[in-house]
């Protein structure tokens, strides 16, 4: 089998974990500030914020903009429900803009339409490692005074025109176990506001900032150590670890580009992907259906999996819920019922990539 991730760490994570466990000092001490200073530096911020997932980071970058009840958040709606779930937790309205066939992000062009009186916050994924029209957005956003909180969870170090996603506004990334970059769980906050990542480090702490001298109303949203010291040594490769899944692609892209009924993933001009997902669409002319697709591949040991089946808000909890306001997204939906991700990961070799190609060519001619 084939898997669509995989996990191997550094050897040297071993030895710094063991570094960790010897110190006595597991929470969140001098290895959360080491990898901190390494992240920021990744993706070119001066400050980087550890809290324990991604859905956190974007819930503590939601919240350290104070929004009121009513407050709307525009994002898009083809992403993973974290998103959506931490502008609930916020308090604050979920709106969203639809996306484009091109990159899965939401519609830059789109976006200056949705903007109303209540609308606060832009929120845009970067979804499967391809940035956003950052440009565009960040521009909407400077124009109607309102704030940028990128939702940068599966795209570390990407970057548009040469700037790294996440410098727009607050980015919120995360290091779950499938991620680019991970510690089985964990996330964090970047931001070039010195007043802000302060305020993150209090909230982030109970809201402490010194012992027992409390600020505002907190929460335990800090790292181990033990996590960050399996980021460190990632964060020392990870050009390489890019470098791989740019390749992975490229050989993907040269070997399905061209087959009836397929669409494979294009990175859009200024923009470096970094391919968490290599994601192909069924079109119309697809002689099998999508799901049909991911079986066969499956049946042939190629992992493959669909992100996202249903648009974020498609499910009773949300469509009923006072704080989701549902407009058309009919790309969102004809995306989601054909969209399939293929394995992209840093571990593949070209034998598996060849592989992967003459599966998804055969299944393509039934
Ligand atoms: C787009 C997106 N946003 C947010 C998250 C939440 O991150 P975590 O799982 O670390 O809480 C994820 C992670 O899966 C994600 O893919």
């Amino acid at each position: 089998m084939i898997p669509i991730s995989a996990v191997r760490l550094p050897p040297e994570a071993e030895e710094l974990v063991l570094q960790v466990i010897r110190s006595g000092m597991i929470a969140q001490g001098p290895m959360v500030a080491r990898f901190e200073h390494a992240f920021a530096e990744l993706v070119g911020v001066p400050h980087a914020i550890a809290v324990n997932n991604g859905t956190t980071a974007l819930v503590a970058a939601l919240q350290v903009l104070e929004l009121q009840a009513g407050d709307e958040v525009l994002t898009s709606p083809f992403t993973f429900s974290a998103t959506l779930n931490a502008i609930l937790e916020a308090g604050a309205t979920a709106r969203f803009v639809d996306i484009t066939e091109d990159d899965f992000c939401m519609d830059a062009r789109r976006v200056e339409s949705a903007v109303t009186d209540r609308t606060r916050v832009l929120m845009p994924v970067h979804l499967y490692g391809q940035p956003a029209d950052m440009p565009v957005i960040a521009d909407v956003a400077n124009r109607h005074g309102l704030r940028v909180v990128e939702d940068a969870a599966q795209a570390h170090g990407a970057t548009v025109d040469g700037r790294g996603v996440s410098t727009f506004g607050l980015g919120c990334f995360s290091f779950y176990g499938t991620k680019n970059l991970t510690t089985g769980e964990g996330g964090i906050i970047t931001t070039t506001d010195d007043a802000v990542a302060a305020r993150l480090r209090v909230l982030r702490n109970q809201g402490m900032r010194e012992r027992y001298q409390y600020e505002m109303p907190g929460h335990n949203y800090r790292l181990t150590d033990l996590q960050a010291a399996l980021a460190v040594p990632q964060v020392a490769s990870y050009a390489e670890t890019v470098e791989r899944r740019r390749h992975n692609a490229q050989r993907l892209t040269e070997g399905l580009d061209g087959i009836d009924g397929l669409r494979v993933p294009r990175q859009l001009p200024g923009r470096e992907h970094v391919w968490h997902q290599y994601t192909v669409l069924a079109t119309p002319e697809a002689p099998v259906s999508r799901d049909e697709l991911m079986t066969r591949l499956q049946e042939r040991g190629v992992g493959c999996g669909v992100y996202y089946p249903r648009t974020v808000f498609d499910y009773d909890c949300y469509r009923t819920h006072p704080r989701v306001v549902i407009d058309a997204v009919p790309v969102a939906e004809l995306v989601a019922r054909n969209c399939l991700s293929l394995p992209v990961h840093q571990h593949l070799t070209d034998a598996d990539l060849d592989e992967i190609v003459t599966a998804v060519r055969e299944v393509m001619k039934a």
